[in-house]
């Protein structure tokens, strides 16, 4: 491991501590281990939403049989966004759209109850732009007919 390796892997460890110390560990755990947090390339239904605090998540499904078969996300926002995007994309893999489409912020809020309240927002505009990418793929679905 050269000099700037061992720096990088420094700045992670002291970043993860400092998550975990403000957010609690479940927030932590998931930061540490994204899933789903991926450049989007083209997907059956996408969903863009930016929130009011001027930050912008993406989420993009492909769905094969009814069901969300992949899922991925994006945003330029705060740690509690990367965590709620990654937990909504959770919640909604491998469901049916119809049990997806219900879930909420406010189940990610119930999966999340360290989540600092001037952060519950995040949890809403993950779950909206879920939402958001159901529909533009319901969109697409009817255009087609
Ligand atoms: S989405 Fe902007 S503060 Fe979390």
């Amino acid at each position: 491991m050269d000099e700037l390796d061992e720096f990088c892997q420094g700045l992670q460890i002291d970043m993860d501590k400092k998550v975990e110390e403000a957010y609690g560990k479940k927030i932590a755990e998931i930061w540490k281990n994204l899933k789903y947090f991926n450049v989007l390339e083209k997907g059956d239904g996408i969903g863009k939403l930016t929130g009011s605090c001027g930050d912008s998540v993406e989420i993009l499904i492909k769905v094969k049989g009814g069901k969300i078969d992949e899922i991925s996300y994006w945003t330029d926002g705060c740690i509690a966004t990367v965590v709620c995007g990654s937990l909504v994309c959770d919640l909604a893999h491998g469901k049916p759209l119809e049990e997806a489409e219900k879930i909420s912020g406010e189940d990610v809020l119930i999966e999340l109850p360290k989540l600092p309240e001037d952060h519950h927002h995040c949890a809403f505009l993950a779950a909206n732009t879920l939402h958001e990418a159901i529909g533009d793929y319901y969109r697409k679905m009817q255009k087609q007919r």
